[in-house]
């Protein structure tokens, strides 16, 4: 693969001191590792040098790209969505609107059942479509790398085809997708006996899924209604046992004992985290669990938003995601997230930048190749229309970036 050099470049933001020491926590402006008025260059879709001022003369000659003097910044990374649906939920949007709550709308057969009623009907080649035009919108905002769940199938089977649409998505896009194995997403209503369920997942769909290689990791809503600690714990422990990484939703609404569950199985993330204690918290610091915190679902279903300063005092790691769903949160571009999670979780504009893109890609476990533009890393950039990154923050990224680079390769020309 030939070189490029990316020239003329306004502010390069490459998170190079914590790509260097594999930080994810104590994040100030410096970690930001900016450089004004910069070049890149790029070597077989890897980061080979960058430096500010001209072009070294070494590099001339080379195919060389003009920011023309626009914000570089890596892919942004998006580690929690829930992109494999059908249905439409807007009317319990509009019902929010008029005070019903997300949970009294799941109560009367909304909400995850809804959609899991038009994915169960929908083929696997519409659900393909479907999803194909979910992670367009992703990369036309940015978003470089995901995280994907299943778990609007509920059934043994299709979970497997959700995670099927996932497995072909990855081979037919740009994006690079990991994959998670949502199987205690919410007890159908054809299960009379909500142990039953659980086992059925536990027993059935996880060997399954670790044998075919479906999923890196497994994910289960713990929470009242839902899933309790109590009753994820086989579902954890099998997953151990087959070396199924652990995710999982906690204390979205009540304080469920999430932080302490999650550290004590090892889980890589916990996410939402609105009514995590404390205490919780603290064990998830001692783990190294991060936090993955969801403003935009704070957002949209009126909930409070996790507090980040407990999570940064306590060497908590701190990630930003979207959770983008059919229900309860639609938002999907980071940048409005990034500005979300420093007005409403409180971080600071270089820990909301690290939330989506360095300590992202450690929520996934890709830090060592990307959410930084340090050498060796992928080269996934974006050219955005702003001066700075400060500028960038303050308007909420409603501008689209002008061209997205995956591996050096530019995918999105507009
Ligand atoms: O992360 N909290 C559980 N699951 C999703 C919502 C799914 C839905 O409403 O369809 C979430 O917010
Ligand atoms: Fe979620």
């Amino acid at each position: 693969m030939s070189k490029i050099a990316v020239t003329n470049i306004g502010q390069l933001v490459t998170l190079t001191p914590l790509a260097d020491e594999k930080r994810l926590t104590n994040i100030s402006r410096e970690d930001l590792g900016c450089i004004d008025s910069a070049w890149m260059t790029i070597s077989a879709g890897k980061v080979e040098a960058s430096g500010t001022g001209e072009l070294p003369s070494q590099y001339k000659g080379i195919e060389t790209y003009d920011a023309q003097q626009n914000l570089v910044t890596p892919g942004f990374i998006d580690c929690h969505t829930h992109p494999v649906f059908a249905g439409n939920r807007s009317q319990e949007f509009c019902q929010r609107l008029d005070g019903s709550t997300y949970q009294e709308i799941a109560e009367k057969g909304g909400g995850i059942k809804f959609t899991r009623r038009a994915t169960l009907e929908a083929s696997k080649e519409r659900l393909i479509k479907l999803t194909e035009s979910q992670i367009d919108k992703f990369l036309k905002c940015g978003t470089t790398a995901i995280e994907a769940k299943s778990g609007y199938g509920l059934t043994v089977d299709s979970e497997i085809k959700l995670l099927e649409v996932l497995a072909h998505i990855k081979q037919l896009s740009p994006i690079h997708l990991e994959t998670t194995c949502l199987a205690l997403h919410a007890v159908p209503d054809e299960f009379t006996s909500k142990q039953q369920f659980i086992t059925e997942m536990t027993d059935k769909l996880l060997p399954i899924v670790a044998k075919r290689k479906l999923a890196k990791w497994v994910d289960a809503f713990l929470e009242k209604g839902y899933f309790s600690k109590v009753e994820v714990i086989p579902f954890l422990r099998k997953a151990k046992q087959l070396n199924l990484g652990i995710r999982l939703h906690i204390d979205e609404f009540t304080d469920q004992e999430g932080g302490t569950l999650a550290a004590s199985h090892g889980a890589i993330t916990a996410d939402h985290c609105e009514h995590t204690s404390v205490e919780g918290i603290l064990a998830m610091a001692k783990t190294g669990t991060i936090s993955v915190l969801l403003p935009g679902t704070s957002l949209y279903t009126k909930i409070p938003f996790a507090n980040a300063k407990l999570f940064t005092e306590n060497n908590c790691p701190v990630a930003l995601a979207s959770d983008y769903n059919p229900g309860s949160c639609r938002f999907y571009n980071l940048g409005f997230i990034a500005t979300l999670g420093a007005l409403h979780n409180g971080l600071s504009m270089a820990e909301a930048f690290a939330a989506i893109t360095y300590v992202a890609a450690a929520a996934l476990d890709i830090h060592h190749k990307k959410g930084s533009l340090a050498p060796g890393f992928d080269a996934d950039f974006l050219v955005l229309p702003y001066p700075n990154l400060s500028d960038w923050l303050a308007d909420a990224g409603q501008q689209l970036p002008k061209e997205v680079f995956i591996e050096g390769k530019n995918i999105y020309l507009r």
